[in-house]
């Protein structure tokens, strides 16, 4: 099974109570995780066939606060200009008690694994203008959420995927 079915079936597990949630997909591109069955807002910067497509930018969201119970990024943190305002929305528009979850290439933590790495995409490229160095559970955890790592990057896969939940402690007066 490839990434991206594994992370459907981590976001179906997510949606699988009763309630009517509202997902709310950031950078859905050609390929959205549409659930039909739940309110579903996706926000890309550019043009596609997704359903309830909002064109704008990730780093300032045309939503609410607190309006998501999932808020849904499949390798998008690491195509956005300004990765740190992108997380900080995507805080905002989650609900306490709600969630985020990602897959994202990032760099791969282990200096050797990270060699064939640098092997791999210097032969094989990466799509558009991704950047491979992204550090992006430490990233979330900054900006005040629980992360759960699921998928650690591998040899010859550098994908994370991960559950963030915004914890309150952030909140907190210091
Ligand atoms: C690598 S593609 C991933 C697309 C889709 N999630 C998938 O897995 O096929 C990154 C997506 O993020 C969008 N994107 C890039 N920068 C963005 C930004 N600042 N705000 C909103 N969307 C952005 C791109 O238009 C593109 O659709």
């Amino acid at each position: 099974m490839g990434k991206r079915e594994l992370f459907a079936r981590s976001l179906d597990a997510h949606l699988s109570g009763p309630l009517r949630a509202v997902v709310v997909e950031l950078g859905s591109g050609s390929r959205p995780f549409y659930r039909p069955d739940h309110t579903y807002i996706c926000v890309d910067s550019r043009r596609s066939d997704s359903p309830n497509l909002l064109i704008a930018s990730a780093e300032n969201l045309p939503l609410r606060s607190s309006i998501a119970d999932v808020v849904v990024g499949f390798q998008v943190l690491c195509s956005v200009r300004d990765v740190a305002s992108t997380i900080t929305e995507i805080r905002r528009v989650t609900k306490p008690g709600g969630v985020y979850l990602g897959v994202e290439h990032v760099r791969n933590p282990n200096p050797l694994l990270r060699v064939v790495q640098r092997f791999r995409t210097h032969f094989r490229g990466t799509r558009g203008r991704c950047r491979l160095g992204l550090d992006v559970p430490t990233l979330l955890l900054e900006a005040g959420f629980d992360v759960h790592v699921q998928r650690f990057p591998r040899a010859f896969s550098p994908y994370v995927q991960f559950t963030a939940d915004p914890c309150e402690r952030a909140h907190e007066p210091t």
